[in-house]
């Protein structure tokens, strides 16, 4: 028998402690929550993608009465960009969420769907995306997508 443990690792800073572009995509992610539909849960998520050309896309949670139907702000966001900027590679990701009108103290972490999302992109341009979590108190970032999905089923997974 073998053991393996598999490990994230997870860089913690307060948000003033963050570099300036950090910071900027940030609170784009933050202006998003305002705009998300989130009439069922009331948990309002912002996401902004950064491209390498510079490009900012942002998104935000769409809702449905059908729940399952709606979907997350990570998607949207990343989905947005990759639409537009088939060829352009993503430089970074940051989310933030909002519910009880604030933002929570504590960052929220992408849910398994997005993730997978998420990694597809990072392994379609074969390029680490560096994902910022927003929290009042502290903010994360965690180096690349891979380390949110340990063990995870991607394209080499096909041999293909
Ligand atoms: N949600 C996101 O948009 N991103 C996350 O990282 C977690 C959850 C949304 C989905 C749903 O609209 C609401 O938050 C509650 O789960």
């Amino acid at each position: 028998m073998q053991e393996k443990t598999v490990e994230t690792k997870v860089k913690i800073y307060t948000f003033d402690e963050l570099e300036n572009g950090y910071q900027h995509l940030l609170n784009k992610a933050k202006e998003q929550v305002n705009k998300a539909y989130a009439p069922y849960s009331g948990f309002q998520v912002g996401a902004a993608v950064e491209l390498e050309n510079g490009e900012i896309f942002t998104g935000n949670n769409q809702e449905n009465a059908a729940y399952p139907s709606g979907l997350c702000a990570e998607r949207v966001a990343m989905f947005y960009a990759n639409a537009n900027y088939p060829n352009v590679a993503v430089k970074t990701l940051a989310i933030a969420a909002f519910t009880s009108g604030k933002f929570l103290p504590n960052p929220v972490t992408p849910c398994g769907s997005c993730r997978q999302v998420l990694l597809e992109t990072e392994s379609r341009f074969g390029k680490d995306i560096p994902v910022l979590l927003y929290g009042t108190e502290e903010v994360y970032l965690i180096e690349n997508v891979k380390q949110l999905l340990p063990l995870c089923f991607e394209k080499s997974s096909l041999n293909k």
